[in-house]
Parts: C-alpha cells; structure tokens; sequence
C-alpha cells in the first residue's frame, strides 16, 4: 500500500476535544482525493486510524495539503490522543485516500452529522452544491462549544446548513421526522456514532426508504468494536477445510491474517462493506452498519471486520 510521509503545517483548536491538522507532504506530491474520502494514519502501535478529509469547497485535483479534524476521546483506543498529543513540525505516515463514503451529485440529498461525523459531509456539501444539487446538511452536536466549522458552514452552505445543538433544543435531531419527511428521490448520507447510525438505518426502513439510497459511515472504529462477554468461536474456511479459532477481543479478520490468509478489507469498523463474506453455516452475530434487518435476520451475509458469531463455528465461503 502507498504511503506518504506528511509534516503537520498547522494544529488549530476548532471546538472542545476538537483540533484540525493541516498536513504537508515532506516530499512529493499528494494524491487527488474524493469528497467523502478518508485517509488512514500510522499509529505508533502499529494500529492506524482512519480521519476523512476536509474541504470547505471543490476538491482540488492536485491538492499540495491534506486537512483533517480529530476529535479526542478520551476513554478511546488511544489513536485520538495520540494524534492531539503531537505538534506542529511533526511527521506522520498516511495511506493514499479512499473513499467508502462517496456522494452522488445528480440526486438530492440529506446529509445528517453528528459530533465529528460532519468531517466526511462536508466536502459531500460543497460538491452537492458545486453541482448545483439541492441539498440540507443538519449538524447535531452536545452543545455549542463542542461544534467544529459551524461559522465556516453557515458562511459556505447559507440556508442548506442547520445546526442542532443537543443541550438547546432539550433532546437530539428528530430522525424520525427528518427521514420521515425525505422526498422521493431523496439520498440519505449519515456519518456520526453508532447510535445515530442504528436509530437513522431502523427509521430509514420503516420508512421503506431502499438501501440504496441510504449511506452511512460510521465516525470511529471503538463502536464498532469488541463487546463485555464476547466468546471465541471458530472458523471454517469452506474452500480449504481449514478451522481457524477468532478469540475474545480479536476479530474474525485480525485472526485469519495471524493464520497467514490475505483479505481484503478497509474501513475495519463495518461500515463499507468491503469485507462482505458469504455464511455457509453457523449464525453471524452482526455488528456492522450495512446490512439491512431482513439481510441480518436472513444470517447469510456478514462483515468480517466487526460481526462474530451466535454458534460455536461458521462456516464462510473464503
Ligand atoms: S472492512 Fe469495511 S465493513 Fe468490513
């Protein structure tokens, strides 16, 4: 995979918990990027975590700098307190971008953040309106202090951006309402934590909105992650036979690789569908933001980044 290696120009404070890095290349140029697009940052625990890029306007097609937001959290992995931990002349490894998250420009669209889930939206936003798209990007935080780029948005996106702050307005965004209210053509973009993800895939569906015109992404790999009372379990590989066991706190990905099998996968907290895999036998205990209830309850697909399992073994068509 191709890496670069990036000198932070700039670290500003954007709101509480919230800084942004504008990143410089040390040598070379940088990539073009997608709105909605992430890169993944090399941590020094051999992890990585992935930020989306930030861009208050058209995506350059030779950007000479990266900007991203990091929200820190503080009873996280540790990846965000790492990343505020680091200064201006400091050099960090990244992947080229990505992009799972991308947006349609000839479609409608109601774009719905939440906390540090605006960062992908926003570069969505300016192209939706590059394009001349009608568009409304509601951006829900706890409080005023903890929302980044508000003066930046309402400048930029005028009367398509409406913030909504929890403690205000006595309660969070009205999903049901919103989704409710969702024009026939409609796409839904949603990038936030796991809860507001759950809530807006559950109204979505109820009112009969199809998949796909439904986007998510979720904002941080810890939601998606290991749950209190996780077991291991098993692995067949119905290609080969072999059985490979998934232990508590690993998941089926991260033990299939130890075992020294090749997958593909990227965002690696079930949100892109990337690592979609076939069950044979066995039932998935799902975890990810892409499958669709009837999908989860049919148990003959599932994400093998974050979904583990309700029997002793699965059976998986790899
Ligand atoms: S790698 Fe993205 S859903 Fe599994």
């Amino acid at each position: 995979m191709t890496t670069h290696r990036l000198r932070i120009e700039a670290k500003t404070a954007l709101a509480d918990r919230i800084a942004e890095f504008t990143l410089a290349p040390v040598e070379g140029r940088l990539p073009p990027w997608a709105p909605g697009a992430h890169l993944r940052v090399a941590l020094p625990d051999g992890g990585d975590r992935a930020y989306s890029l930030v861009a208050f306007g058209p995506v350059p097609e030779a950007p000479d700098r990266y900007t991203i937001a990091v929200q820190r959290e503080d009873d996280g992995a540790g990846g965000s307190r790492v990343m505020h931990g680091l200064a201006e002349g400091d050099e960090i490894e990244v992947t080229a971008p990505e992009c799972d998250f991308p947006v349609r420009t000839d479609a409608p669209a109601l774009l719905l953040a939440g906390g540090i889930g605006i960062t992908p939206l926003i570069s969505m936003a300016h192209a939706l309106k590059a394009a001349g798209t009608s568009f409304r990007l509601l951006y829900a935080a706890r409080s005023r202090d903890a929302m980044a780029y508000r003066e930046a948005l309402a400048d930029g996106l005028g009367d398509a951006f409406t913030a909504h702050f929890d403690d205000a307005a006595a309660g969070p965004l009205d999903l049901a309402g919103l989704i409710g209210g969702m024009a026939a053509e409609e796409h839904l973009y949603v990038c936030g934590p796991r809860p507001m993800i759950d809530a807006a895939l559950s109204q979505a569906e109820a009112c009969g909105i199809p998949r796909d015109r439904v986007h998510v992404e979720l904002f941080d790999n810890a939601s998606a992650g290991a749950q209190a009372g996780d077991d291991s379990f098993e692995v067949e590989i119905a290609s080969t036979g072999e059985v490979v066991t998934v232990p508590a706190g690993q998941t089926i990905i991260e033990a299939l690789e130890e075992a020294g099998h090749d997958l593909i996968h990227d965002c690696q907290r079930g949100d892109c569908g990337i690592c979609q895999t076939e069950v044979l036998e066995g039932v998935p205990d799902h975890r990810d933001v892409v499958l669709s209830e009837a999908e989860r309850a049919e148990g003959k697909l599932m994400q093998i980044c974050v979904s583990r399992a309700k029997t002793p073994r699965l059976k998986l068509d790899l």
